[in-house]
């Protein structure tokens, strides 16, 4: 029989039961990865687990450093390692001109897109390390890198949350571990598609695309790839 490729190994979704984090623990689950899903709220993290064969939901608030770490350490102490963490955590405001963004714009998403991601890497970072062959990826925004200016405070906080990941990458250099980051434009998932079957999605990126990256930076097959940003918006 083929070897899979996540076989044996514990990877966390964070976000995990948001619009992009089921299709991504459907598509890791099948490769033997153990997978730990994180939100706040704990219902739909158990829906999505009686899916996935051996998945742990778990609600915990990213915003709370010490119990992001407790999960960390209690996924690891259980477990002996955590060879992965997917953060998934989102969220948007924006469209108002950059002079008139309100200042809670910008508290509210740096919280979710940067706060989440310090605290996540904060208490994965060594588990990550000690696996010898640790992943973290991120999800973000072309806006980062070409920010309108509506999405001023969207924009700033996924930039952040980049820099962040290219200086954990810089962390793991040597080690066997990488860091990551897939960029992507609106996302679209089969449910949208579904509920809407005459709209043009041919500019937004398919969840399962990126799904599938997520999966090949997971495994061995990017063991060399660390710091770098996956573009997947060819058609944006
Ligand atoms: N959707 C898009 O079009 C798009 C475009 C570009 C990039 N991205 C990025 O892709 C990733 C996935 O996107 P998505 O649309 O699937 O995200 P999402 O649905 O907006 O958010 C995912 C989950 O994050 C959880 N969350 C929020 N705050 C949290 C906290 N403090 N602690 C723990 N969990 C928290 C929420 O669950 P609870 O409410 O239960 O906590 C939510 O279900 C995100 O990083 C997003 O920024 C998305």
């Amino acid at each position: 029989m083929e070897r899979r490729a996540l076989e044996g190994r514990v990877v966390a979704i964070t976000g995990a039961a948001g619009s992009l984090g089921p299709i991504v623990a459907h598509r890791l689950a099948p490769e033997g990865a153990l997978l730990a899903l994180c939100g706040r709220r704990l219902e739909p993290l158990e829906s999505l687990a009686v899916e996935l064969e051996g998945a742990e939901p778990a609600a915990v608030d990213l915003l709370d450093p010490d119990a992001t770490s407790a999960w960390a350490d209690d996924l690891a102490t259980r477990h002996g390692r955590i060879d992965g963490l997917v953060h998934l955590v989102g969220g948007w405001r924006g469209g108002t001109p950059i002079e008139e963004a309100p200042r809670e714009d910008w508290d509210l998403l740096h919280g979710l897109l940067v706060s989440t991601t310090q605290n996540a890497t904060r208490a994965f970072a060594r588990h990550l390390l000690a696996s010898g062959r640790g992943r973290f990826v991120i999800v973000s925004s072309g806006q980062a890198q070409a920010p309108t200016h509506t999405n001023a405070a969207y924009a700033a906080a996924k930039a952040a949350a980049e820099t962040w990941t290219l200086a954990l990458a810089d962390r793991f250099r040597g080690s066997g571990a990488t860091a990551n980051i897939v960029v992507v434009g609106a996302i679209v998932t089969p449910e949208m598609r579904a509920a809407e079957p005459e709209r043009d999605f041919s500019t937004f990126t398919p969840a399962e695309e990126i799904a599938e990256a997520i999966a090949y930076l997971c495994s061995d097959a990017a063991a060399s790839m660390n710091g770098q940003r996956l573009v997947l918006r060819g058609a944006a």
